[in-house]
């Protein structure tokens, strides 16, 4: 079994969409999922929590972020070992490829899912997913600055949106028109390398190409919560708050970083 917290590993993951296949490569030295599972039996397990619980103040309180990862996502973390313990064949596949999969009718019958396994799939595994993401991708309130990115990706932001904070504002925006519970997302579009914001509903992923709309399929750059579990104890009903605090967790050496591995075709195998 791999260190679960050692150097950042990746997983290569090819994806162009709507007219190219996708494809994830198996690396032989990952003879498992091709993703650290975080447990010792290659079942999954809550990747670590880059900060303790009370390390995301002002922005999200203890409470929250306690009852978050454990019980909100450690929730769907059980559950979808649950089901996977049905499909031995599915445990070998990363979970990043499974899930996309769902959307074809082919995968679905030759791994003979039942239609609420699929259904119980694509939100358990969505939810490990995404919030693999939202965990990595905060880090201390107003400590990391845009400053740190290449001037690459900075030109891209800024020919998209004017500036960094142009780019969280959109996300907010968008992040606020979210109809009940899902996911706002800066994205990566392979078809052209393109940086998009675009909203999930549920525990939907934009790497779900096959079952999201094509609009939304991207690689996850960053992504937010707005779930109300995310943000109910401490700004109840006003997401709006919880989003102009939540954007100064940003931690950008991560973006930066996810966005030199979307471009060669890979996520970071924390995600799956
Ligand atoms: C796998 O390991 C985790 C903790 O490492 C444990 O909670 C879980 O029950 C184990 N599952 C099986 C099927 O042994
Ligand atoms: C954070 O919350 C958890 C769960 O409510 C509690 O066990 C822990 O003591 C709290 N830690 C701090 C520093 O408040
Ligand atoms: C497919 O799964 C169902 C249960 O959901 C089972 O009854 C059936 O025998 C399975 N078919 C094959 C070909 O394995
Ligand atoms: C965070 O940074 C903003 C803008 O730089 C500043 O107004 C605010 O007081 C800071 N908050 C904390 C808690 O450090
Ligand atoms: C910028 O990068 C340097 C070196 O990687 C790091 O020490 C520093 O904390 C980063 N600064 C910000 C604001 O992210
Ligand atoms: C992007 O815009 C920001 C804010 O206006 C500016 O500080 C930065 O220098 C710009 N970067 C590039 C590469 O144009
Ligand atoms: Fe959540």
């Amino acid at each position: 079994m791999r260190a679960v917290m050692g150097k950042p590993e990746s997983v290569a993951l090819t994806v162009v969409f709507l007219f190219l296949a996708l494809q994830m490569s198996f690396a032989a030295r990952t003879p498992n999922r091709g993703c650290p599972t975080f447990t010792g039996n290659n079942t999954y397990g809550s990747p670590p929590l880059p900060l303790p619980y009370d390390g995301y103040m002002p922005a999200i309180d203890n409470e929250t972020m306690w009852l978050h990862y454990n019980r909100h996502a450690g929730g769907a973390i059980n559950n979808l070992n649950t089901i996977l313990a049905r499909y031995p064949a599915l445990q070998p596949l990363p979970l990043a490829y499974l899930l996309l999969q769902l959307g074809s009718s082919t995968f679905v019958k030759k791994y003979n899912i039942s239609a609420s396994d699929v259904t119980a799939l694509r939100n358990n595994g969505g939810s490990t997913i995404n919030h693999a993401i939202f965990w990595r991708i905060m880090t201390t309130y107003n400590t990391s600055t845009p400053t740190n990115l290449t001037a690459e990706l900075a030109k891209m932001i800024n020919s998209t949106w004017g500036s960094p904070t142009g780019m969280l504002d959109a996300l907010r925006t968008a992040a606020g028109s979210v109809f009940g519970s899902g996911w706002a997302w800066v994205v990566y579009r392979p078809d052209g390398g393109a940086l998009k914001i675009v909203t999930t509903p549920n525990q939907d992923n934009p790497l779900m190409w096959k079952i999201v709309s094509p609009e939304s399929a991207g690689v996850p750059l960053i992504g937010v919560d707005v779930w109300e579990h995310a943000y109910y104890l401490k700004y109840r009903n006003v997401r709006s708050s919880y989003l102009l605090q939540w954007v100064n967790l940003v931690d950008w050496s991560y973006f930066q970083r996810n966005y030199n591995l979307a471009k060669r075709g890979m996520v970071d195998s924390i995600y799956c």
